[in-house]
């Protein structure tokens, strides 16, 4: 059993035994098992319903970055070592040449292995009492939004896990961006809590990005970021237009607007999306939840623009889009 009573002890007895820990990350929560612990992370991808060809991020206390590495990787690639040096604790995630010890469990059976230091006191906590990496995908099932709340895991795994930190609220709200440095260019596998901008900063020039799956981070694509609410991307002007027509042959829409959108019918189901990137980013998949709860045909969805974690938030609304059937 599993509640809100759970304490970062529990947690690190429950990792120590083989058994399964949500806990909150400041991008979204965790399900967590050891990650040298080949039975426990057997599991951990049952209970996802995950294809064990997905590889899945080691979580890591904070410290010296070679300490806190060496285990994990075989050498420390000069791009990664400025990333990590700069953006960690945070919500990064590197992509290095695997040590050999690591199991095949965790990495899918590839030469690289995707490692972070979260900056949430929760998971800091676990990490150092526990003393070791935790293997962690979204403590989600398989498909489904990333939970950004224990309720969230609660609704996904209710029952299935053994133990469920609550953090409250993630503060990013979206997941980590990863950053595979396991050869000579650094490549963005996925954009997510730290933006571009920052990135191009710390390396003096910005990564190109190849965030579609291809070049291998298994698990973007569309379908995992997506409510089961279909998702339809439009302007602000075209709000009303595409309501008004929607409503007319029945529909029940619900507008989820990073930029106002003027004079909208009445029938439409407004989510409470904010304005702001990072408050937007936070909120997004809230909002998506709350559209698949109230039973919407359609979702009606105003893409921010600009830079920062507006791309960020794009990016999983593109895919959102992409994944759902047309209305
Ligand atoms: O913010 C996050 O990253 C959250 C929190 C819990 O840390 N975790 C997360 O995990 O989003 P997950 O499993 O839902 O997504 C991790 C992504 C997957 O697309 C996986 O394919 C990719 O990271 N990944 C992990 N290790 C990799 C590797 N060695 N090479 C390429 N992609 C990797
Ligand atoms: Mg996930």
């Amino acid at each position: 059993m599993s509640g809100a009573s759970d304490t970062v002890g529990d947690g690190v007895r429950a990792l120590r035994a083989g058994r399964l820990v949500a806990f909150p990350t400041e991008t979204v929560y965790g399900l967590g098992a050891d990650a040298t612990n080949r039975s426990a992370l057997r599991r951990l991808f049952e209970l996802k319903g995950r294809p064990p060809s997905h590889p899945v991020i080691v979580h890591l206390a904070a410290g010296d970055l070679d300490e806190v590495l060496t285990p994990w990787v075989r050498f420390v690639p000069p791009a990664a070592r400025a990333l990590g040096e700069a953006c960690w604790p945070g919500p990064l995630t590197l992509v290095l040449p695997r040590a050999p010890a690591v199991p095949d469990e965790v990495t899918g059976g590839r030469d690289s292995v995707g490692v972070r230091v979260p900056d949430q006191r929760l998971a800091q906590q676990l990490l150092s009492a526990f003393g070791g990496g935790v293997a962690a995908p979204s403590a989600n099932r398989f498909g489904r939004v990333s939970p950004t709340t224990a309720a969230h895991v609660q609704a996904d795994l209710n029952g299935d896990v053994d133990v469920i930190l609550d953090g409250g609220p993630t503060r990013v709200g979206l997941e980590s961006t990863i950053v595979d440095c396991s050869s000579d260019e650094p490549v963005v596998l996925r954009l997510g809590g730290v933006p571009s901008e920052t990135l191009a900063a710390v390396l003096g020039v910005a990564p190109p990005l190849c965030t579609d799956g291809r070049r291998s981070a298994p698990g973007t694509m569309a379908s995992h970021y997506a409510p089961a609410v279909p998702v339809v991307l439009v302007e602000a002007a075209e709000v009303r237009p595409r309501a008004a027509a929607l409503l007319a042959a029945g529909r029940r829409v619900g507008l989820l607007a990073a930029a106002a959108t003027p004079d909208v019918p009445a029938a439409l189901e407004v989510l409470p999306a904010p304005r702001a990137p990072d408050a937007l980013a936070r909120r997004l998949y809230s909002l998506l939840r709350d559209a698949d709860r109230r039973g919407l045909d359609v979702l009606l969805v105003v893409p921010p623009s600009g830079g920062g974690l507006a791309a960020a938030v794009r990016d999983r609304l593109q895919r959102a889009a992409g994944a759902g059937a047309s209305p």
